[in-house]
């Protein structure tokens, strides 16, 4: 379970932070003035004197955490001057000591922030924007009341707008169950939505004037643009506004309005509360192309058909999602295109697509007769480096059914522990170099997939052992060409030659 949800969570951090960091500096992780930086020393004292703090969980290394550093520290130097006060604060959840602060707040990727309330008995995850103005407006409006009262017309257009989602409950009065589950749902839901509690359902511009006994109310800027709701148990309304916020076809381009909804699509609550086999299909191509249209109207209908199937739909302008399209290595010439992703991590993938392809090879995937799309660089031709190169199309003739002992290490391109890692794998390559049953290599785990279920990457480098028997295993010795050496002639089989020598 816990590797399905990091699938989804690795693409979700990359397009969130592809989305919301600004480019900036290549900065250091500067320490400034007003972010307070604290550790596993003093996290607790201090979080609990403050009655609203924002901790970001850093790592040195990483590129997103350092374009949001000049931004959180502008936004905390704006807010240091707010009544009453809002902190801003960061863990470097990178050092040893912090790590069990990062599990206790289930830190699964960088830069993740998170809204501490009532001395740290209330987190939040922050979802706002990631830009000085923005951090700074929308942390403000966290301190203020969870839900704001409607009492005009004016009231609930400021409020609601064109471009949100926003939750409006209708009461005959403020008070009772109704109104106070209400309230503690919005108290919980705050960072994510907006809302609105008002005693007179006329004043809202969407919808009947009047209500039959309490109601929420929620607008948002696509399909039917809003739905009642009338069951007031705390559960029942929290999944209500959970699956009522999905858009059924979500629109990823550039207009930084919809991007809330992409974040919403890669984190659906189909993955996350029903536990169903539940799917992302995305569909890719050029807007600008003459077959939109078409592409647009075949796919809301499909999507239409598929509503409450467990299959989620998306609709990208490559234009703007140059970084999406590569993290599925996929290529421009493919265009337009589909793929699927479910938990599983299975994907599935329609290349050059035309829009009547649509239905049919949708029906294809939900009967279960396409066969996944692995996603791989092309197998090296030359591959004489002491350190061999695998890839995901060679990973099962390398690994599995080569009959040799083989440490494989998984990289990152941008890792700085690989790379200190790469002379001394070097150096132990060199030293098995004349032994034909043992092969070092290395496969880079961001250009290629690989099976979650056989191998458990959460962090670079990764490295796994495989006897030539097929026992394999996660290598977490030390990282000195010694240790690695060791272990691999403690762990290795002897072939049936090498017995006989023996003997
Ligand atoms: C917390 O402790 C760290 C390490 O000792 C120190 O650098 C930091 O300034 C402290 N923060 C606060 C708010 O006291
Ligand atoms: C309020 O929520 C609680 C917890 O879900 C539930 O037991 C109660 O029945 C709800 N009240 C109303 C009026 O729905
Ligand atoms: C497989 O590896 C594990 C962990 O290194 C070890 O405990 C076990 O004895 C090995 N099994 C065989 C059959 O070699």
């Amino acid at each position: 379970m816990a590797s399905r949800v990091s699938i989804w969570f690795s693409v979700f951090v990359l397009l969130v932070s592809s989305i919301n960091v600004i480019s900036a500096e290549e900065g250091e992780g500067q320490s400034g003035e007003f972010v307070l930086t604290l550790d596993h020393s003093n996290f607790s004292e201090t979080v609990s004197k403050h009655a609203f703090v924002v901790v970001e969980f850093y790592a040195p290394w990483c590129g997103h955490c350092k374009n949001l550093a000049p931004e959180y520290e502008k936004a905390a130097s704006i807010l240091s001057r707010h009544d009453p006060p809002i902190i801003l604060a960061k863990v470097d959840a990178n050092e040893e000591v912090n790590k069990e602060l990062a599990s206790e707040f289930e830190i699964r990727g960088f830069p993740t922030l998170k809204i501490l309330r009532n001395g740290g008995k209330n987190v939040q995850e922050y979802k706002g924007p990631r830009e000085a103005d923005g951090i700074a407006e929308f942390l403000k409006k966290q301190v203020g009341p969870a839900s704001a009262v409607i009492q005009s017309v004016e009231d609930a257009g400021n409020l609601i707008g064109e471009k949100k989602i926003v939750v409006v409950g209708v009461f005959s009065e403020f008070s009772g169950e109704e109104f106070a589950n209400f309230s503690f749902l919005a108290e919980k839901l705050r960072s994510e939505y907006d809302f609105g509690h008002t005693l007179d359902a006329k004043l809202l511009p969407r919808g009947e004037s009047s209500v039959n006994g309490p109601t929420v109310r929620l607008f948002k800027p696509f399909d039917e643009l809003f739905v009642d709701f009338q069951d007031f148990h705390v559960d029942a309304l929290e999944k209500f506004v959970e699956e009522a916020s999905v858009p059924s076809v979500t629109l990823f381009d550039k207009d930084p309005s919809n991007h809330p909804f992409v974040v919403k699509f890669f984190n659906s609550p189909n993955a996350k509360v029903d536990k169903v086999i539940s799917a992302g299909a995305m569909l890719f191509l050029y807007f600008n192309s003459e077959l939109f249209d078409a592409f647009k109207s075949k796919y809301h209908d499909v999507a239409k058909h598929y509503k409450g199937k467990g299959i989620s739909f998306l609709l990208g302008d490559i234009e703007a999602n140059q970084r999406a399209f590569e993290y599925f290595g996929l290529k421009d010439d493919q265009a337009p295109l589909i793929i699927i992703q479910n938990n599983d991590g299975q994907k599935y993938l329609k290349p050059n697509l035309e829009p009547d392809h649509i239905v049919p090879w949708l029906k294809e995937y939900t009967d279960g007769s396409l066969k996944p799309f692995k996603k791989s660089e092309p197998i090296p031709e030359i591959n004489n480096e002491p350190v061999k190169v695998v890839v995901g199309d060679s990973l099962q003739d390398v690994v599995f059914n080569s009959g040799k002992n083989v440490l494989l290490e998984f990289y990152a391109p941008w890792c700085g522990h690989c790379k200190q890692l790469a002379p001394i794998l070097d150096e132990v390559a060199v030293s098995f170099e004349s032994d034909t049953d043992v092969i070092i290599a290395k496969l880079d785990a961001t250009a290629n997939d690989i099976p979650r279920d056989t191998f458990d990457v959460k962090g670079y480098p990764t490295l796994y052992f495989k006897s030539a028997s097929g026992n394999l295993s996660q290598y977490d010795g030390g990282r000195k060409k010694e240790d690695i050496i060791d272990f691999i002639q403690k762990n290795r089989d002897k072939t049936i030659q090498q017995d006989l020598g023996e003997r």
